[in-house]
C-alpha cells in the first residue's frame, strides 16, 4: 500500500497533523505537496505539543524522511525558524528534502497579502497574511523565485528585479506605500542559500523511486477540499490545490501511484476566515464548541467559527477526491449533548438540495436541514477500540458514514498520538 494522500475534507484544522503524525509511525516518506506555512498542524507526542507550518508532520517520527514538493510555497525565514525551534526544544530531527522547483515566498508577497486584504475592505478573504496568494500568483504569472534559485545568485537578483519593478509601481501608485529595494531582497534571500543548498533536490525522482522499492509514502495535504481554488467555496479559498489531484501535480507523481485516499474531517465543523457556512452556529452551543474544542487557529490564533457535522460539505470532499477512508477527528468534544445535529441537507428558498449545490450563489443562501441524533455523556477519550464507545457514540459514527458516503476507518477521542481509534488499518 504505496502511495497514501491526506486531505482535509472540510475548511481545513481537521487534524491533519495529528492523523499523519499518527500513520507516520509506519511511513517511509511523508510529503507537503500543497500550500505553504498559512498551514498549522498540531501533533501531541507523550503531552508535548508541536505546531508545524512547514515541515510535514512526520518529521517526529525518527525513520520517516520528510519532503517539501514543488507545489508548495516556502518562507526561508520561517523554514529556519520552525527547524530551530525543534532543536531548541532537543528534537534533533534530519533536514528535510525541498524540490529544487518549490517557490519562495519573499518578503514582498507578504507585505502585498497584508496591503491588498486591507485595500479589499468588506471584501476581504481573511487570508492568514502570509503572502501565499502573492507568491502562487507570481508563480502562474511565471515570475516566481524558486529553490534552485537560491543557487544562482546573479539569476536571483535579476529575478526579484523583475518582480519588484512591477511590483514597486503597485505599492507606491495603489497602495500608497515605500518602494521595496531589490538587492536588499536578494541579500536577504541568499543568506539562507549556503543552508538550505544541500537540502535542495530532484523530489519527484526521489520519490517515484521510492515508490518503486515499495516504500511507503505519504503524501499530507494542507488547508482542505472547500479550501481548494478550484473546487472550493471560490474566492474564499487558498490559492492552491490541497485536493488529492495536487498531490501528484504538486509532488511529480503520476496519479497510478496513489492507492488511497483519507479524507480528515472533524465529527462537526469549523472554518477561519470568511466565506460560506451553512451550519455556523452564533449562539451559545458554537461557544460551548469552540472552548471544547479549544478552537483557536494554530497559526493566526483567530478564534475558530464553529458549526454542526454538514454532510453534504463531507460528501462532497469523499466524492471528487475520491476518498477511501474517513478519519474522523474530534469525536470526543461532542461528549455531553443530548442531541447532536447533522446537516443532513440545504433549504435554499424553499428548494430542497440533497448535495452541494453548484452555485456559489445558491449556496451563500442555504439554510440547513438538520436531523438530531442521540447524544452520549461518557467520556471517550480512553476509548480504544470502537467497541468501547457508548452505543449512542457509535450509531452517531455509522450514520455519519451513512451520509458521506464512505467509511470511517479512523476515530480521534483526543489531541495525543495515542488518541486514535483505528476501524480499519488505514496502511
Ligand atoms: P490541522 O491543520 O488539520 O493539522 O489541524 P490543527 O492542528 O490546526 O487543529 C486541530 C486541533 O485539534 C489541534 O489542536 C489538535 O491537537 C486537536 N486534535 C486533533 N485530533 C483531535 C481529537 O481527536 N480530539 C481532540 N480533542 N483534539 C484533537
Ligand atoms: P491547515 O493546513 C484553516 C484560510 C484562511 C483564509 C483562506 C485564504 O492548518 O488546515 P491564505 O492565507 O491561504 O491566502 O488564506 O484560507 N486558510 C486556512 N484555514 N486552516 C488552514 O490550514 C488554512 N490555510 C488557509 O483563513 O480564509
Ligand atoms: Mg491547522
Amino acid at each position: 500500500m504505496p502511495g497514501i494522500v491526506v486531505i482535509g475534507a472540510q475548511w481545513g484544522d481537521e487534524g491533519k497533523g495529528k492523523a499523519t503524525d499518527q500513520i507516520g509511525e509506519r511511513v517511509d516518506y511523508c510529503v507537503r505537496y500543497s500550500g505553504g506555512n498559512n498551514a498549522g498542524h498540531t501533533v501531541v507526542v507523550n503531552g508535548e505539543k508541536f505546531v508545524l507550518h512547514l515541515l510535514p508532520s512526520g518529521i517526529l517520527n525518527p525513520g520517516c524522511t520528510c519532503v517539501i514538493g514543488n507545489g508548495v510555497v516556502i518562507d526561508l525565514e520561517v523554514l529556519a525558524a520552525e527547524l530551530d525551534e525543534l532543536d531548541k526544544r532537543g528534537v534533533h530531527v534530519a533536514h528535510p528534502l525541498i524540490s529544487a522547483n518549490a517557490n519562495i515566498i519573499a518578503p514582498y508577497h507578504r507585505t502585498l497579502d497584508k496591503v491588498s486584504e486591507r485595500f479589499a475592505g468588506k471584501r476581504r478573504i481573511g487570508t492568514t497574511g502570509r503572502g501565499i496568494g502573492p507568491a502562487y500568483s507570481d508563480k502562474v504569472n511565471r515570475i516566481g523565485l524558486r529553490m534552485q534559485d537560491l543557487l544562482d545568485p546573479e539569476g536571483l537578483r535579476d529575478k526579484v528585479e523583475a518582480s519588484l519593478g512591477q511590483k514597486n509601481q503597485i505599492l507606491t501608485k495603489i497602495y500608497n506605500r515605500h518602494p521595496i529595494d531589490a538587492a536588499q531582497i536578494t541579500e536577504e534571500l541568499l543568506g539562507y542559500a549556503d543552508r538550505f543548498a544541500p537540502y535542495i533536490v530532484d523530489t519527484g525522482r526521489l520519490l517515484n523511486d521510492a515508490l518503486d522499492e515499495g516504500k511507503v509514502v505519504l503524501f499530507e495535504g494542507a488547508q482542505a477540499h472547500h479550501l481548494d481554488v478550484d473546487h472550493g467555496t471560490y474566492p474564499y479559498v487558498t490559492s492552491s490545490n490541497p485536493t488529492a489531484g495536487g498531490a501528484c501535480t504538486g509532488s511529480g507523481v503520476g496519479p497510478t501511484r496513489i492507492d488511497r485516499v483519507i479524507g480528515i474531517s472533524k465529527a462537526y465543523i469549523t472554518r477561519v476566515g470568511e466565506g460560506p457556512f451553512p451550519t455556523e452556529l452564533f449562539d451559545e452551543a458554537g461557544e460551548r464548541l469552540r472552548q471544547d474544542g479549544g478552537e483557536y487557529g494554530a497559526t493566526t490564533g483567530r478564534p475558530r467559527r464553529c458549526g454542526w457535522f454538514d454532510a453534504l460539505v463531507v460528501e462532497q470532499s469523499a466524492k471528487i477526491n475520491g476518498c477511501t477512508d474517513i478519519f474522523l477527528t474530534k469525536l470526543d468534544v461532542l461528549t455531553g449533548w443530548e442531541k447532536i445535529p447533522v446537516c443532513v441537507a440545504y433549504d435554499v428558498d424553499g428548494t430542497r438540495f440533497d448535495h452541494w449545490p453548484t452555485t456559489m450563489n445558491d449556496l451563500s443562501r442555504a439554510t440547513p436541514i438538520f436531523e438530531y441524533v442521540d447524544g452520549w455523556s461518557e467520556d471517550i477519550s480512553s476509548a480504544r477500540t470502537f467497541d468501547e464507545l457508548p452505543a449512542t457514540c457509535q450509531a452517531y459514527v455509522h450514520y455519519l458514514e451513512d451520509h458521506v458516503g464512505c467509511r470511517i476507518s479512523g476515530i480521534g477521542v483526543g489531541p495525543g498520538r495515542e488518541q486514535t481509534i483505528i476501524v480499519n488499518e488505514l496502511i
